[in-house]
């Protein structure tokens, strides 16, 4: 795009007002806002009062402006001023994963019929590349799996149980630091991870997937009983977005996972976050940053802005061989599933039980599940249970079945 870029920019929040001083502070040319559309007139803010708009239709109207940057966060009314920006001509930049999430291939096809950009590597971990590395640098189909820690305010959390802190306090704690929200309903439940989880599918493997065709296990309900146990096997407890190509399946869930000393996520504490890409060739590599935040957000957005200025636009090309896969819930993996009432680990359908705990008044068992039994637990939706993945691979049933078959030939 050899024309200067005038930026209408929507939300003037943590993420909003950080790329404002950013784009000042980063010098980046030909770049400027134009006008900022921000809801409540009433608020205190640091510019003066003449700089804001409450109009959408002020950008959206606005000839000369050719990016509208959409940082609000609201999610129904952010989908409908992408539509509009698009139908306007204009190019967009985003960084709401919940949006883009429920509607990416609807928003896709509009840009491209508008022939406008839309980018969002501020969506995803924050300030980690990993959405333009995904399409650029791995821009073929040699991806194995993708996993990552995508969300800062629970690694917060688990990052203070990890080392002691009771499940409340680590939360009132990460909510006065401004990492969680009054509601932290969607970061700990695994919605955000969820989002986050879509577009890494979406950009690694080229399948489309929505987001309640995965299925997504929160860390509301661990206790100190599984900080104790993570702590006496020498693991720590983190919630990743998990998806990994088998054949032509893809195997994708969020929930929380006992990592090892040898897992990359092991070390990735307090607000950060991780992404590892696993290739076939490249084996396996580390992405880690800052997940969220205002400045570390807005460089993402930044950089996005920057991308504009040489016409880019995600080509998602493999989606060609995303049509030949499909998301799958058939696969086996080990979990830790831990309860007051032992009887309900009677219910959990283990294919194979390796460990098993009662006391008084708590009982867990390790094993190996179908994750079609994991999922119809509802865990999210439970006081009773707590479900946490245990180091290893995800197995297809066939090699399940295989291995069943030799325990049996061996005892006999
Ligand atoms: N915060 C992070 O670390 C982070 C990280 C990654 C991605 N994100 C994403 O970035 C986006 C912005 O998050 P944030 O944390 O910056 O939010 P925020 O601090 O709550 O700010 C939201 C801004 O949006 C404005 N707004 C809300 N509804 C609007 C509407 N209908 N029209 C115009 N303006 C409206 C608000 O206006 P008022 O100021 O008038 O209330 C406010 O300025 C969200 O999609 C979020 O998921 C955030």
């Amino acid at each position: 795009m050899n024309t200067h870029l005038k930026i209408g920019l929507v939300g003037f929040g943590c993420v909003g007002s950080g790329l404002y001083e950013v784009l000042n502070k980063s010098g980046l040319l030909g770049a400027t806002i134009k006008t900022i559309v921000v809801k409540h007139p009433e608020k205190k803010r640091s510019l003066p009062k003449e700089a804001f708009s409450y109009e959408v239709k002020d950008i959206l109207d606005d000839p000369e402006i050719n990016v509208v940057v959409e940082l609000i966060n609201d999610s129904v009314a952010a989908y409908e001023l992408v539509k509009r920006a698009f139908k306007a001509g204009k190019h967009v930049v985003s960084a709401n994963k919940k949006l883009i999430a429920e509607h990416l291939d609807e928003l896709l096809a509009l840009a491209t019929e508008n022939q406008v950009s839309f980018l969002y590597e501020g969506a995803v971990a924050g300030s980690i590349p990993i959405i333009r590395n995904l399409e650029e640098y791995y821009n073929n189909d040699s991806l194995t799996s993708v996993e990552g820690i995508t969300n800062g305010t629970t690694n917060y959390i688990l990052t203070q149980s990890n080392f002691g802190v009771d499940y409340a306090s680590a939360l009132a704690q990460a909510q006065e630091l401004g990492f969680a929200e009054a509601d932290p309903t969607l970061d700990v439940d695994g919605f955000d991870s969820k989002f986050k989880l879509v577009l890494l599918i979406k950009h690694a493997f080229g399948l489309s997937v929505e987001p309640n065709q995965l299925h997504n296990i929160g860390i509301r309900r661990i206790t100190e009983k599984e900080i104790a146990y993570a702590t006496e096997k020498g693991f720590r407890i983190k919630l990743l977005s998990r998806a990994e190509k088998i054949g032509q399946e893809v195997c994708g869930f969020v929930a929380p996972h006992f990592v090892d000393r040898t897992h990359p996520a092991f070390e990735v504490n307090n607000e950060f976050n991780a992404v590892i890409v696993q290739g076939l060739f490249s084996d396996r590599q580390l992405f880690l940053g800052k997940g969220a935040g205002s400045y570390p957000t807005a460089s993402a957005v930044l950089s996005d802005i920057s991308a504009l200025k040489f016409d880019y636009r995600y080509e998602y090309r493999k989606s060609d061989a995303g049509k030949n896969l499909q998301l799958s819930e058939q696969f086996y993996l080990n979990v830790y599933i831990g309860t007051p009432h032992a009887v309900t680990l009677e219910e959990a359908g283990f294919e194979e039980v390796y460990e098993s705990f009662r006391s008084r008044d708590y009982a867990y068992k390790t094993g190996l599940i179908s994750f079609e039994k994991l999922a119809a637990l509802q865990t999210n939706a439970r006081e009773d249970l707590a479900v946490i993945v245990l180091p290893g691979a995800l197995q297809k049933p066939e090699l399940v079945v295989a291995e069943s078959a030799n325990v049996e030939f061996n005892t006999h």
